[in-house]
């Protein structure tokens, strides 16, 4: 192990005591009681972007910024949780589930709440405390780590357990019902089954996945724009639209078709004139966006980050041109990334329309990177973006002292 590894495993270990025990005495003021400590993690998307919704695969990998929620059972079959992000508490009646949440803080965690107990979980009452640390807007899933770190609390509290694909389908269920935004799975999944040092490969149709190391000689970066485009949700929901209209016409001239997942570029371009035309550049961009995700596998098998580069330049161009998914500040970022020496390739990462690039560097080169990057894009748009380095994480666990 290099001495930098020691000394971040060192800090990363002081850092979760410090988190877990300033939370422990914030439970204990506002409830009057121990509580037991729960986090789970925000993620990167390496590759595989708009992929999951089409049955298709993905990349991600559990960042070490995560959400912590401090939960106890309560003697009744309440819910309450208070958070510290918005300063504000939220409650809930586990018999009577019909919950009025859309676009409130809330409904990532008692939409949980009802969505375990819609699933067949008797989970109980619990108080529970929540902090935030991955931040919200940039496309890192703060929502999903939420979801998941409530979820497991939960179920946690009331001596139940689910295993992590079904936790994390009840949570994605709770996003869609309760908060109202038609999300894959990929999100929960990475939260549930995350693991230190590496990415997954996930299966979004069979929710199978294996585990893939990171390069020992390159590091993936992360670069927040700081920027979030209000109509991210819509254009979102409208590219699912897009996709969906796409697998109904070629599902009538493949039977087999049920989702883009089963679709070849042959087979696109044999029936491009049935498509309109946005609808055939959406379809090509996620069916070759689930190519690179299988070259981009074998690049990280063979060691070979120039390979793994280049697939990250041909994705940000496919969700540029025919996905329609970035803005200015993202290809700015991009551009900056890949005009710097020691970079193999950089992309944006997340739904788009803002939040954040992921870029490839070696590993000598990463302080250059950072600085460059910071001054370029500074100096372009006046905002200073956050980096963060990618240290692949766990998923959901118990905080222990
Ligand atoms: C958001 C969604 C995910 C996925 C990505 C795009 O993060 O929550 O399910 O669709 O966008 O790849």
């Amino acid at each position: 192990m290099t001495e930098e590894l020691a000394g971040n495993e060192l800090s990363t270990a002081s850092l979760v005591q410090r988190e877990a025990q300033g939370l422990r005495e914030q439970f204990q003021k506002l409830y009057g009681a121990e509580a037991r400590i729960f986090r789970a993690p925000g993620r990167v998307n390496l590759i595989g972007e708009h992929t999951d919704y089409n049955e298709g695969f993905v990349m991600p990998v559990a960042m070490d910024l995560y959400t912590w929620v401090a939960a106890a059972p309560r003697g009744d079959a309440r819910v309450h949780v208070y958070s510290q992000n918005f300063g504000e508490r939220a409650e809930m009646d586990l018999q009577d589930l019909h919950l009025r949440l859309r676009r409130h803080w809330s409904a990532y965690v008692l939409g949980v709440a009802a969505s375990l107990r819609m699933c067949g979980a008797e989970i109980g009452g619990a108080n529970l405390l929540l902090e935030g640390k991955v931040p919200m807007g940039a496309g890192l899933s703060s929502s999903a780590s939420v979801e998941v770190a409530a979820g497991y609390a939960l179920l946690e509290s009331s001596g139940l357990s689910r295993s992590p694909v079904e936790l994390a389908k009840i949570c994605q269920r709770a996003e869609n019902e309760f908060a109202g935004a038609r999300c894959g799975i990929m999100d929960q999944m990475i939260a549930c089954c995350g693991r230190t040092n590496y990415a997954l490969i996930l299966d979004c149709r069979t929710l199978e996945f294996r585990l893939l190391p990171l390069f020992a000689d390159a590091q993936f970066v992360v670069c927040n724009s700081m920027v979030k485009h209000d109509h991210a949700a819509g254009e979102y929901n409208a590219r699912r639209a897009d996709c969906e209209t796409a697998t109904r016409i070629l599902a009538e001239q493949m039977p087999g078709v049920r989702a883009l997942r089963d679709v070849s570029l042959g087979d696109l371009e044999r029936y491009a004139q049935l498509l309109p035309e946005a609808v055939y550049r959406r379809s090509r961009h996620v069916i070759s966006e689930n190519a690179r995700v299988e070259d981009a596998r074998g690049a990280l098998e063979r060691g070979d980050p120039e390979s793994f580069g280049r697939l990250l330049r041909e994705s940000h161009r496919s969700l540029k041109e025919d996905y329609e998914v970035s803005c200015m500040e993202l290809d700015l970022l991009v551009e900056i990334a890949c005009g710097i020496s020691g970079v193999y390739g950089s992309r944006m990462t997340g739904g788009g329309f803002g939040g954040c690039t992921i870029s490839l560097v070696r590993s000598g080169a990463v302080g250059e990177f950072r600085s460059a990057v910071a001054q370029g894009y500074e100096r372009a748009t006046g905002r200073k973006p956050d980096i963060y380095m990618v240290r692949a994480s766990d998923g959901v666990r118990e905080a222990l002292e």
